[in-house]
This record gives C-alpha cells, sequence and structure tokens, in this order.
C-alpha cells in the first residue's frame, strides 16, 4: 500500500451530506459533501479521543464528532469545543489530516499524502470516461490481496465484462495485443473473441450455442489501483481498495448506454470469478510485472507503507495516520498534529 498518490476511494453516488467511512490501505477516512456540493475526506479518527467522525453530522461547513461535539472545517482545523468555556481559545493541536479531494471519471479521489501540488504525480487520464461520469455502480469484497486483485483484472481478457457479462466465469481468447507500459500505467489494446454464448429463438423455443463475433477491446491498469476495460460503447471502470494487506473491495462504474441493465449482470459476473481472485495464486501476467515494478518505484521513492509494523506495534490503537500535505506545507503546524505518520518501508 502506498502513500502520496490519487486514490479513489467512492463512487459519486456513495458521498453525500450524510459523513461515510471508507477504509482503505488499512485506514479510515471519512467522507462526505460539504453544502455546496463539494466533496471532502479526512482522517476518520477525531483527535480528541479516537471517536469516529464518520459517525457524526454536519453543520454547515463543519463535521461534528458524536462523542463530545467537536466541530472541524473541510481543512481539518477544529473550529469549535463545546466544552470550552466561552472566550477560551480552540488549541492547534485540534486538527485531523484533511486530504486534497477531487470528484472525476465518477469517483472521489484523495491524494493520500504529504507532497506540495508541484510534486504530486497526476491523477490518471481515464480518456474514454467522461469527466463527470454517471452511471451504474456496485462493489464486491474479496478475501485476496489488493496486488493479486490488480493481476487479475489487468489481463485484456477481462474486457469482455465492459460488453456483456453474460460470459461469466469464461475466458475470452485473446486474439491480439499491443501492450504498451508507461511510468505508472500499464495499456493493453487488441481484439477478443468472448466464448460461445447461447442465443434463444423469437418465441424462447430454441436455444443453441453460437460463436460469439471477434471484438476490439482495451484494458488499462493505472497505479496505485484502477484497472478500465473498454468494449465497443461499454466502459467499465474498477477500482480496487486494499482494505488491509489481505482483503481487497473492488467497486465499479459501468459507463454504457442501459447501463443499469448490464450491471445487474456484472455483480454475478464478478461473484462467478471469486474462486478464481482467491485461489490464493497471483497470475504471472504483464500487468502483475508492471505492477510488481511500480510498486519497487514507489517503495524507492518511500512512499510504501510499512503494513507489518503498524500491524505489530499499532495493533487495536490506530493511533498512525497518513500525513496530508498541510503537515509539509504549514511549518507552524509542525508541532501540532497529535497522530504519527505510518511508518514506511
Ligand atoms: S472523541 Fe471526538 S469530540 Fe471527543
Amino acid at each position: 500500500m502506498y502513500k502520496n498518490f490519487w486514490w479513489p476511494l467512492a463512487t459519486y453516488n456513495e458521498v453525500s451530506n450524510k459523513p461515510i467511512r471508507v477504509t482503505a490501505l488499512q485506514q479510515e477516512f471519512v467522507l462526505y459533501r460539504l453544502p455546496n456540493g463539494k466533496a471532502q475526506v479526512l482522517s476518520d479518527l477525531c483527535v480528541h479521543r479516537g471517536g469516529a467522525l464518520s459517525d457524526g453530522w454536519l453543520e454547515g461547513n463543519c463535521i461534528v464528532c458524536p462523542y463530545h461535539g467537536w466541530q472541524f472545517t473541510d481543512d481539518g482545523a477544529c473550529v469549535k469545543i463545546p466544552a470550552n468555556l466561552t472566550g477560551v481559545p480552540v488549541p492547534r493541536k485540534a486538527r485531523v489530516d484533511s486530504y486534497p479531494t477531487v470528484e472525476k471519471y465518477g469517483f472521489v479521489w484523495a491524494f493520500l499524502g504529504d507532497l506540495s501540488e508541484t510534486e504530486r504525480i497526476p491523477m490518471p487520464n481515464l480518456s474514454a470516461i467522461p469527466t463527470d461520469a454517471k452511471g451504474a455502480t456496485g462493489n464486491i469484497t474479496w478475501q485476496a490481496p489488493y496486488q493479486t486483485v490488480i493481476a487479475y483484472f489487468g489481463d485484456l481478457s477481462k474486457a469482455f465484462l465492459a460488453s456483456d457479462a453474460e460470459f461469466a466465469g469464461a475466458t475470452a481468447k485473446i486474439n491480439t495485443a499491443q501492450v504498451t507500459q508507461y511510468d505508472w500505467s500499464l495499456n493493453a489494446n487488441g481484439s477478443i473473441t468472448p466464448p460461445k454464448h447461447i442465443e434463444t429463438s423469437f418465441l424462447g423455443l430454441v436455444k443453441k450455442e453460437v460463436d460469439s463475433p471477434q471484438t476490439e477491446a482495451k484494458s488499462d491498469m493505472y497505479f496505485p489501483c484502477i484497472t478500465t476495460h473498454s468494449v465497443a460503447d461499454g466502459h467499465l471502470v474498477l477500482i480496487h481498495l486494499p482494505v488491509n494487506d489481505k482483503v481487497t473491495q473492488t467497486k465499479w462504474l459501468m459507463v454504457k448506454n442501459q447501463s443499469a441493465e448490464i450491471n445487474k449482470t456484472l455483480g454475478a459476473a464478478l461473484e462467478h470469478m471469486r474462486s478464481g481472485v482467491e485461489s490464493g495464486k497471483t497470475p504471472s501476467n504483464v500487468a502483475a510485472q508492471a505492477f510488481a515494478r511500480m510498486c519497487q518505484e514507489a517503495i524507492r521513492r518511500g512512499w510504501g507503507i510499512d503494513i507489518h509494523t503498524i500491524q505489530a506495534d499499532y495493533a487495536n490503537i490506530k493511533a498512525v495516520v497518513i500525513p496530508s500535505p498541510a503537515r509539509r506545507e504549514v511549518p507552524e503546524l509542525a508541532a501540532a498534529w497529535v497522530l504519527k505518520e505510518v511508518p514506511v518501508i
């Protein structure tokens, strides 16, 4: 798991003025919409006594911790402590980490790290997806590490999911593929032949197995957690969130005409893949190799979160957070952070 990347954490329709908790990178985040509609992501850990802000509510532009009523603005600063006597200022230590948040391609993204804007690796350019994409969404949880899930879905044959989930569990035949690797992404273009499918006559009396036509397809993988799949006018975005080092949650957005209809079968299609994803084996395909290379580069830059140390040293304390940009950008706050930063590999 890696800090200092843009992580999509939720689909557009999961986030509202009622705060929600998202667990990812073995951290907890609270997501909500401000009264002006802008989505915001904060650490979910109240610095007072560790309450979950996601159990709270909004009052104006502030999120209110339900335990003792501390109120935090979207930049993470506490602006009201109800128990304080009139005139007693709010201490500077009363702040939580607030992450730069952008809504794009149908997801709410947070920059989970402390790099300045100019130092950050840009958010991926999902060129086939409208920036204000809306569509059918859903999610599925796997008992598998997220590098395995990404290797599984990074394969071009999974592009057929964007076309017709009727082929659940079957493997499409890849006829040709051209794979291009970039620093933080991998693009595979080619053509696939989905498995034969059953065609039913007009009156539903006759069913026969027919060849599926060969079709152009595209599957891309974007570090740290995104795969996209396109066939014809069907575009599917999958984000694979590491809940912890053993569990992954995949959320999807289907951008396609009649996407609600196909979305019904997509959930079943993904469920059908469970035995493959959770087999305990990581596919050794080009996506897996590219992803491993990107992981190594992230670690070389000091961005790899040391999950094992967190589990060993901080078990049940939840006392570490991914640092936000304000930790480096505002020197006068340097001593004001109550919670420790996640250790890195
Ligand atoms: S734990 Fe949040 S206000 Fe006390």
